[in-house]
Parts: structure tokens; sequence; C-alpha cells
């Protein structure tokens, strides 16, 4: 099979949304003899389309731009698959495959054919085969509704069922290893997606579910991400910045555990950065997780953790490199049993302090 990756985010390969393609390729690819060719857009020239016709008045379709679109036009016409991994921007695709997709005019004849129902369109100049499309998108809202229709109507309309879709809201979770326990099953749903493709032609209809399920529930998901954001200008301080970092990550650690695994008495993780000096305590219970900053709502902690601010930051900043199915060096897994054993002090009814 020969397999086209069209990589449509302006970021390359720091794309969220690349995560989640690599996954599906990599289950699609796991059989059988594959070529897999990729065409980064972003490195790419193609210009904008200047609406002269000259393609359509021109028999043989030419366009009389000359940048990198004949490259293009050739990968796709050997592909049997064409992968299209996009960001949601403005609801839509990116604006750099829009731009692609304005560009393949000169694959369509001017004739239009009413198709009734599904609309009017412009046949292939060529035979495009059983080439089967696959739209990954990732977006940054949590709800598909209001947000992914366009993109997906656009899909819709161009490609009728002979397309398959991963749309991800959440997507921003992708890139970060503290959230890698959370993205790691999504990725091996995506993976076997990807193996489904291979071997039926189509994504069986139990994993589109899978896929469409979301990581965590709306407010959470809102909390995390309005505590992501960095708001610094030219006079915060390094120190400063250290420190408003510390503090939106150990906020975010809240929501990262399962509340169902914690018992209804809080476990309390205290997080301590004595360089900073800093202090949050983390309160896990069945009954909601919390981040407590406020000194007068501490509790007697089960397990104190002593950390470095920089390396803290370091390790809950960091990229993550995860496929699917991997399961090394995972940080998150790692917090997740220290959480665990908290637990059991609690239980105990004693406490420990852990210098990281
Ligand atoms: C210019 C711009 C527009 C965006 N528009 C939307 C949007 O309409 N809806 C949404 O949910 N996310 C939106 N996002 C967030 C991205 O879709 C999200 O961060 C995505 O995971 C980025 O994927 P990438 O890393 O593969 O480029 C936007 C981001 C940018 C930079």
């Amino acid at each position: 099979m020969n397999i086209l990756l069209v990589n449509a985010s302006p970021k390359g390969e720091r794309s969220n949304t690349l995560h989640i393609t690599h996954a599906f390729l990599d289950g699609l690819m796991s059989n059988g003899k594959h070529t897999l060719k990729t065409f980064m857009l972003k490195d790419k020239r193609i210009e904008f389309c200047t609406g002269c016709f000259y393609c359509w008045n021109n028999k043989d379709g030419k366009c009389v731009i000359s940048d990198d679109m004949p490259e293009y036009t050739q990968l796709y016409k050997e592909a049997d698959v064409v992968i299209f991994s996009t960001p949601v921007h403005f609801f839509g695709p990116s604006a750099r495959l829009k731009n692609l997709f304005d560009r393949t005019l000169p694959f369509h004849v001017p004739e239009i054919i009413d198709r009734k129902d599904s609309g009017q369109r412009h046949e292939y100049r060529w035979d495009v085969g059983n080439k089967k499309i696959v739209l990954v998108a990732t977006c940054g809202f949590y709800s598909y509704e209001n947000n992914v229709e366009p993109l997906v109507k656009l899909f819709d309309i161009c490609y009728g069922d002979n397309y398959e879709k991963i749309i991800c809201p959440e997507g921003t979770l992708f890139s970060l290893e503290i959230f890698r326990e959370f993205t790691q099953s999504y990725l091996d749903t995506a993976r076997k997606a990807g193996v489904e493709m291979a071997s039926r032609g189509r994504i069986s209809d139990e994993t589109r579910e899978a896929l469409i399920k979301r990581t965590f529930g709306k407010d959470d998901y809102i909390y995390l991400a309005n505590n992501y954001w960095i708001q610094t200008d030219e006079n915060t301080t390094p120190e400063e910045k250290l420190r408003i970092g510390v503090r939106q990550r150990t906020m975010q650690m809240s929501k990262m555990f399962d509340e169902s695994l914690f018992p209804d008495e809080p476990v309390v993780v205290e997080m301590k950065f004595p360089e900073l000096p800093y202090t949050c305590q983390l309160h896990l219970s069945r009954k909601g997780n919390q981040a407590v900053e406020d000194p007068e709502r501490f509790l007697p902690h089960h397990l104190r953790l002593v950390l470095n601010p920089e390396r803290f930051l370091a390790i809950a900043s960091s990229r993550t490199n995860a496929k699917a199915g991997d399961k090394s060096n995972n940080v998150q897994m790692n917090i997740g049993k220290l959480t665990q054993i908290a637990v059991r002090l609690q239980k105990k009814g004693s406490s420990m302090e852990m210098k990281l």
C-alpha cells in the first residue's frame, strides 16, 4: 500500500495531532509491505490559487503557478491511502490545508455534475482508484459541537462515505508527558483503528465510539486548559516565572488522578518547594480532588514531597515521545504510584516525607 501523510499543522513535527496520526499509522503499517511518504506542508511552497482558471481553459489541467504543487500531485496520484493530519483552526482545517485543497482545482474538470442530495461536483480529471482518505484532527476546545462541524462538513462534502475520521478535542494534552497516562489509551485506540483500516478497509463501529470518548470531564478539562497558560510580561522576573510554572503544574496535578481510587476522607499529598518557597496540598478524595494553596485550609499530610522547582518543572513540562503501546518512562504513572503510597499511609494512620 502507498500511504501519503499530509501534515498540515504549522508546528510540523511538534504537532499535537501528529501523535495520534503516528499511532494510527503504526497500526496501519503493522502488517504487510507499505511505503510511507510525508508531505510536510509547513516546509513546502504552495502559493494561493489566483482563480485565473488557466487549468480549466487548458485541457491538460496545468496550473500557471510554479511551486511544490507538482510534487504533491504526483504523491496524491500514487497513494492508496491519504491521511490529512490537521489542527482545527477557527473551526475548519488549518489554512495550509485549505490552501492545498484550493490548489487541487486542476485535479478536477470544469463540467458540473449534479448529484442531487449530495450537491454538485466537478469530477476528477483522472482515475483516483479506490483511494481511502483519513482525516486526523485535534482541537483545543472540549466540545465537538459548535466547533469541529465546519471541518467535518468539508470532508463529508469532498469525500462522502469514502473517508474515515479521528477527531480528538483535548488535543493540547498530547504533547505533554505529564498527561501521558491519559493520552496513552487514546493512542492505543488510534493504533487499533489503523490495524482495522488495514485489514477491513474501515474502522469498526466499536473503535469509532472509543475514539470520540473524552479523557477528562468538561469542567476538569477547562480548568486544566485555563491553568496551562503562563501570563507574563517583560517585568516578570525568572523567579516569578518559575513560581507561576510550579503553581500551574501542581494545580493541574489535582485533576490527574482517578477520584474513584481514593477514600471519602481526603488523602493528603503535600508538595513543598523550599527554594521558592511554595507549598500546595493535593486533597485526593472520592468526593472530588482539590489543589489547596491556602495554608489555613491545610490538613495534616500523609505524604510530603520535597521538590526542587526546576527539576519538577522540567519533568512536568517535558514533551512526550509517547507512541502507541509504549509504556516506558511514564512520569505520570510514577506520580500515580506515589499517591498510592499516600493512600496506604492514610490507611495506617501514618505519614512520610520524601525528598525528590
Ligand atoms: C490559529 C488557531 C486557531 C484555533 N482554532 C481552534 C478552534 O476553532 N477550535 C478548537 O477547538 N481549537 C482551536 N485551536 C487549538 C488547536 O486546534 C489545538 O491546539 C490543536 O491540538 C493544535 O494541533 P497541532 O499541534 O497539531 O497543530 C486553534 C489554534 C490556533 C493556533
